[in-house]
C-alpha cells in the first residue's frame, strides 16, 4: 500500500519522519524519496537480520542522496512499544517537540516469510520458532509442547478466530503425549489430519494459516505490543503529526480503530465530523484536497481521518497476493 502511505503523509511539511517496521525499507526509501523537506529519519525493527538490510539500503540511498548530511538518519533494532526510548536516545529535545509522521505497516516481511528456518510459513517446513525477534525466549515449540492444555486451546481460539479450537487442542495434546511436535510439517500434518477432507487442500491450508497466526501473535506478544506501541505512538507525535497504520487481520484492526478513538477522546455522543475543525499546523498547503479521507471522525486529542479503513486496489491484490486482507488506517494528533 505504498501509493495509499505516501498519499496519507502527502500534504505534510514532514520534518521528521519514523518507521517503526522497517522490512525491506519499501516505504522509507519512498517517504524520504518523496520528502525532500526530512530533516531527521528513524528505522526500527525488532528483527536483526531484517533491519541490516533496511540499513544496507537506507545507506544506498542517502549516499546517493543530494540532501547529503541535512538530513540526519538512524536505525535501531528495537521492538516499536520502545518508541520513546528510541527517540529519546537520538536526541533528547525529541519528545517534547515531537515527531511529525510515524509509520506502523504490521506483520511479517517477506524475507521472514521465505526464510523457511524462521518457522513462519504453512507451506515449507522448518522449525516451529516463529520469533521475531531470534534472541527473545519462546518459541511456538514451547508452546505447543509445554503450556498447559487450555491455554493453548485458548490460543487457537482467541487469535487464531479458529472454529475447530477444541479439537485442534486435544489433538495437540495427544501429539505432545508420544512424540511431541517439533516442526512445521508436524503442526501441518496433525491440522491436515484434524480437517479430514471437509474442505479439501483449501480448508486445511486456511485451518493451517489460522493456526500458524495464532502461534505467531502468542510467541511475540502482538496485540498487548501493538496496542501499547500505538499508545507510545501518539505521545511521540507533534502538533498535526500523522500516525499511519497498516494492518493484516481482524484482530489487529479492531485495536488500531478501538486505540485511535481512545486516544483522540472523542467526545461520548457526538456526532462524527466531516471536517477538520482545529490542530493541523503541518500542512504544506492548507487548501490542498485529501481525496483519500473522507470520512472523519474528530476527538479532543486528534482526528481520525479514515473513519473507515483504507484497502488496496484490485490491481494491487493483484500484483500482491499478500496484501489482500490490508487495512490502513490514519490518525492526526492535535
Ligand atoms: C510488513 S513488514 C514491513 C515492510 C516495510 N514497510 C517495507 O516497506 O518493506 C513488517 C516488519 O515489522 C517488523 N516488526 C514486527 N513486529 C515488530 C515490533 N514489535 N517492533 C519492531 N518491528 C516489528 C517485522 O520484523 C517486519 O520486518
Amino acid at each position: 500500500m505504498l501509493g495509499e502511505v505516501l498519499d496519507a503523509f502527502g500534504t505534510l511539511h514532514l520534518r521528521s519522519f519514523v518507521d517503526c517496521t522497517l522490512g525491506a525499507a519499501g516505504h522509507s526509501a519512498a517517504i524520504i524519496e518523496a520528502h525532500r523537506e526530512l530533516e531527521l529519519y528513524v528505522g526500527m525493527d525488532v528483527d536483526p537480520a531484517v533491519h541490516d538490510e533496511a540499513r544496507a539500503r537506507i545507506e544506498r540511498l542517502l549516499a546517493e542522496d543530494s540532501r547529503g548530511s541535512s538530513l540526519e538518519a538512524y536505525t535501531h533494532v528495537r521492538n516499536f512499544k520502545y518508541i520513546k526510548s528510541v527517540l529519546g536516545g537520538v536526541d533528547e529535545n525529541l519528545l517534547a517537540v515531537g515527531v511529525d509522521g510515524i509509520l506502523m505497516d504490521l506483520g511479517m516481511s517477506s524475507m521472514q516469510v521465505d526464510d523457511s528456518g524462521r518457522g513462519f510459513s504453512v507451506l515449507s517446513d522448518g522449525p516451529l520458532d516463529m520469533r521475531m525477534n531470534p534472541q527473545a525466549s519462546l518459541t511456538a515449540e514451547d508452546i505447543l509442547n509445554s503450556w498447559p492444555e487450555s491455554e493453548v486451546g485458548k490460543i487457537l481460539r482467541d487469535y487464531g478466530e479458529e472454529s475447530n479450537w477444541h479439537f485442534l487442542q486435544k489433538q495437540i495434546v495427544k501429539a505432545r503425549a508420544s512424540v511431541g511436535l517439533h516442526s512445521t510439517s508436524d503442526l501441518v500434518n496433525l491440522v491436515r489430519r484434524a480437517s479430514g477432507r471437509s474442505g479439501g487442500r483449501e480448508g486445511w491450508i486456511k485451518t493451517a494459516t489460522r493456526v500458524f497466526q495464532a502461534l505467531r501473535i502468542a510467541v511475540n506478544d502482538e496485540l498487548q505490543t501493538l496496542e501499547d506501541a500505538l499508545y507510545a505512538c501518539f505521545d511521540c507525535l507533534s502538533s498535526g503529526g500523522r500516525l499511519v497504520v497498516i494492518s493484516f487481520h481482524s484482530l489487529e484492526d479492531r485495536i488500531v480503530k478501538q486505540t485511535f478513538l481512545d486516544m483522540i477522546e472523542k467526545p461520548e455522543g457526538d456526532d462524527d465530523k466531516g471536517e477538520i475543525s482545529s490542530g493541523p499546523s503541518l500542512l504544506a498547503t492548507e487548501s490542498e484536497a485529501e481525496t483519500w479521507s473522507k470520512n472523519r471522525v474528530q476527538g479532543r486529542q486528534g482526528i481520525v481521518l479514515t473513519k473507515r479503513p483504507i484497502t488496496p486496489t484490485k490491481e494491487e491484490e493483484k500484483l500482491n497476493h499478500r496484501c489482500r486482507s490490508a487495512k490502513l488506517r490514519v490518525l492526526q494528533k492535535i
